[in-house]
């Protein structure tokens, strides 16, 4: 069980070692409930967290998923490092009228930045499309708002309550963005509503973190985004504008990183996915795949109906059987075009965010490695069970980069970009479904696990096997 890995231990967080999307929710959520305190401190809802609360799927966007724990007394904290747009974070909080869950003990930091409507707007219209040049934001706004931070003319949340403040800023924001006509008596007026229920949550959060880390309080921390979408380490300029390592996770939380007992690094296995552009040595169908995903009309009910699989919409969302014979029959086509379709929809990659489908490709353990050296070697496999019925699969363990073999991880995305995967071949498995322990795992799986520790000098200490909170293997 979980809670034998966090005995003893006080502070943990959830990070991830590849490009996002590793299923950072659902270990957050046992995370959550062994800790007091729950914690995010990078991005906004640039991100896309899916747990499942009392049978019914939930995706957080902006909130810790540790929030549905509120009736329990457990504090949900958004960090200091975070930017956060007022409308999304309302919507979230309406969310939780509905399904009736208390946020009474949330708290939010009055020095995180705010996402503004013109922040959103810039991103837009200049760094979500791939067809006009952007890198493929996900269009939140981040880029923009992080812009802001970095210049010191970002407003925070403790300025929306200042209306002098707020109005001088907005004003001087008009000049900054001059393409878009920004008035600002309804900027104002838009965030109003929101600022009132903010301002009864927000406070001084580092503070806080810093007196409950000496109280001994249990703190989880709930990383965003991952480590090859880093700012700092990440493949520039195909990233994110915040640092989803450990160490902005903990700095974005208002701790030192090396307060951080446990990090788990979260490894999607053994074949992860990337959203946007930017190099993925290891993708399926090389560039065609990452053509294919171009096109963002390819949500999952498109998919679904161009193979004539059948699916129903419930509350909003598609539900189909991931398990279905076409699908299983182009997860082992031979086309990799067909099998990287046949991945994304066992695996549903398609965004929880912004719904565009996921580019699928076998694990890569140079960007692991290099995500072990700042995230600690301690990592989490996930969705393991997903490949289920796999006739072969591959991990790349190296690469080859104008004719010569590469293991270390270059920082030039011009250089990536003409990396040649290294690939190890491995036996598909049948369905894994209920194995609990490692050694149950059929040999060709437990082979990888064990290459990829050896590759990336990191351990499993979990294997997520499942969409139930149980679902896991102890490593
Ligand atoms: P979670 O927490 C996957 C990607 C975007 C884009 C790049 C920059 O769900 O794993 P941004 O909007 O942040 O400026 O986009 O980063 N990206 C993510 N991809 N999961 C995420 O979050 C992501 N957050 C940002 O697709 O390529
Ligand atoms: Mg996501």
């Amino acid at each position: 069980m979980i809670e034998d890995l966090l005995h003893g231990l006080q502070v943990f967080a959830v990070v991830d070692n590849q490009y996002g999307d590793t299923g950072k929710g659902r270990l957050a959520q046992a995370i959550a409930m062994y800790s007091d305190i729950n914690a995010r401190g990078t991005g906004g809802d640039n991100a896309g967290h899916t747990v499942f609360v009392d049978g019914v799927q939930e995706v957080n966007h902006i909130l810790p998923v540790g929030i549905f724990y509120d009736g329990l007394g457990k504090k949900t904290v958004l960090g200091n490092g975070m930017v956060i747009n007022p409308k999304g974070l309302i919507k979230e909080l309406n969310r939780l009228n509905t399904i009736d869950k208390s946020y009474n003990n949330l708290m939010i930091s009055e020095d995180a930045n705010v996402i503004m409507p013109y922040h959103v707007a810039r991103d837009k219209a200049v760094n979500h499309s791939l067809k006009k040049g952007g890198i493929g934001s996900t269009g939140k706004g981040i880029g923009p708002c992080y812009g802001d931070k970095t210049l010191r003319r970002g407003v925070l949340i403790r300025d929306l309550f200042d209306r002098d403040v707020l109005s001088a800023k907005i004003k001087k924001a008009a000049q900054f963005y001059p393409e878009q006509e920004i008035n600002v008596d309804n900027v104002m007026e838009y965030l109003a509503p929101y600022a009132m229920i903010i301002e009864n949550f927000a406070c001084d959060t580092t503070t806080f973190m810093q007196k409950s880390l000496r109280q001994g309080k249990k703190i989880g921390i709930e990383g965003a985004q991952g480590f090859g979408l880093s700012i700092d380490f990440g493949t520039y300029p195909y990233v994110t504008s915040s640092d989803p390592s450990i160490i902005g996770t903990a700095a974005g939380v208002g701790l030192n990183p090396s307060v951080v007992d446990l990090t788990f690094g979260l490894v999607k296995f053994p074949f992860m996915t990337r959203v946007g552009g930017g190099p993925f040595p290891s993708e399926l169908g090389g560039i065609d795949g990452d053509m294919y995903c171009r096109d963002t009309t390819k949500t999952v009910d498109k998919e679904l109906s161009k193979h004539r699989i059948p699916f129903e919409i419930v509350g909003g969302r598609v539900k189909y059987d991931h398990a279905h014979p076409k699908i299983m029959g182009m997860m082992n086509s031979k086309d990799p075009l067909v099998r990287s379709s046949g991945i994304r929809l066992v695996g549903e990659e398609f965004g929880a965010t912004t719904r565009r489908p996921r580019r699928t490709g076998w694990t890569d353990g140079v960007i692991g490695k290099y995500a072990n050296l700042i995230n600690g070697s301690m990592m989490a496999a996930t969705k393991l069970d997903c490949l289920s019925g796999i006739d072969e699969f591959a991990l790349c363990l190296g690469y080859n980069i104008d004719g010569k073999e590469v293991h270390d991880f270059p920082r030039d995305s011009a250089v990536l970009r003409r990396a040649e995967p290294i690939l190890k071949r491995y036996k598909g498995f049948g369905d894994i479904t209920g194995v609990r322990k490692r050694k149950d795992l059929p040999g060709s799986l437990q082979e990888a696990m064990s290459d990829y520790e050896r590759y990336t000098h990191g351990k499993f200490l979990i294997a997520s096997n499942g969409p139930g909170r149980d679902d896991n293997i102890m490593c």
